[in-house]
C-alpha cells in the first residue's frame, strides 16, 4: 500500500491562481473532462499489469485514476484543486472503486522514491517535476505521459512553456525502455503522448 507523502495545504501565489481557476471551472454538476479515460490511456491498457501502486499526477475530476483503480491499481490521484478532487472521488464511487487523493502544488510535493508502478500524466506540463516523476516511478513500472505540444499554438493562446518540443518526451525519458510513441496534429489538437518502462538497473 502507497503510504503517501506529508500532506500539506500551502500554495504558492502562482499555484493558488491555478487552484482558483481550476476549482472555478470544475464547479459545475457535469465532468468537463468527461468520466472516460483518455484513449491514449484505454488504448494501452495491454500494458498494465494491474497490480501494485499507481500515482496520477494533476488528476483533475479523475478519469484516468479511476480508471487504473478499475484495473486493480491502489490509485493515489493528486491534484491543487480539491474541487476536482471531489469529483474524482465521487466519480470513483459510482465505478466502485477506491482511490486516494490529496490535494497539493505538484511544485512543493515530495515525491516517494520508488514507490509507483504506474505514474499517469495527462493535460499537464511542468518540467521542474521531471526528474520527481521518474525517481518515484519503480525499477520496471511504466509512465503514460500526454500533453500538447508546440504544434498547438497555432490553434490556442497557450504560452510556449506550456507546451512540449517536437520529441521532448522521448528526450526526457530516454533512458526508458519506449513502448509507445505517437505525435498527432490534427483537427485543431496536437500533442505527444508516450508509455515508456523504467529499467530494472536504474
Ligand atoms: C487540463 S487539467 C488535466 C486533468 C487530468 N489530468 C485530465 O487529463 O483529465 C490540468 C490539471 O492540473 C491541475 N494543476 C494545475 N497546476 C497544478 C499544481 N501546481 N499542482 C497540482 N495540480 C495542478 C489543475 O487543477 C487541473 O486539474
Amino acid at each position: 500500500m502507497y503510504k503517501g507523502a506529508l500532506f500539506h495545504l500551502e500554495f504558492t501565489d502562482m499555484s493558488l491562481k491555478d487552484k482558483e481557476k481550476w476549482d472555478a471551472k470544475y464547479a459545475v454538476p457535469e465532468y468537463i473532462t468527461s468520466k472516460e479515460p483518455c484513449v491514449w490511456l484505454k488504448d494501452n491498457a495491454d500494458l498494465l499489469a494491474g497490480t501494485g501502486a499507481a500515482l496520477d499526477i494533476a488528476s483533475g475530476e479523475g478519469r484516468n485514476a479511476v480508471f487504473a483503480a478499475e484495473k486493480g491499481y491502489e490509485t493515489l490521484a493528486i491534484d491543487v484543486s480539491a474541487t476536482g478532487l471531489d469529483k474524482a472521488r465521487s466519480l470513483a464511487c459510482e465505478k466502485n472503486v477506491t482511490i486516494e487523493t490529496r490535494v497539493a502544488d505538484l511544485d512543493d510535493w515530495k515525491f516517494e522514491q520508488n514507490a509507483f508502478e504506474l505514474v499517469l500524466c495527462f493535460n499537464f506540463l511542468e518540467r521542474r517535476i521531471f526528474s520527481d516523476i521518474k525517481n518515484t516511478l519503480k525499477p520496471g513500472g511504466l509512465i503514460f505521459y500526454e500533453t500538447f505540444t508546440i504544434d498547438y499554438l497555432k490553434y490556442s493562446n497557450f504560452k510556449r512553456e506550456w507546451v512540449l518540443e517536437h520529441n521532448e518526451l522521448l528526450e526526457i525519458f530516454s533512458g526508458y525502455h519506449i513502448l509507445r510513441y505517437r505525435e498527432v496534429d490534427r483537427d485543431e489538437t496536437a500533442f505527444a503522448s508516450l508509455v515508456a518502462q523504467k529499467k530494472n538497473d536504474s
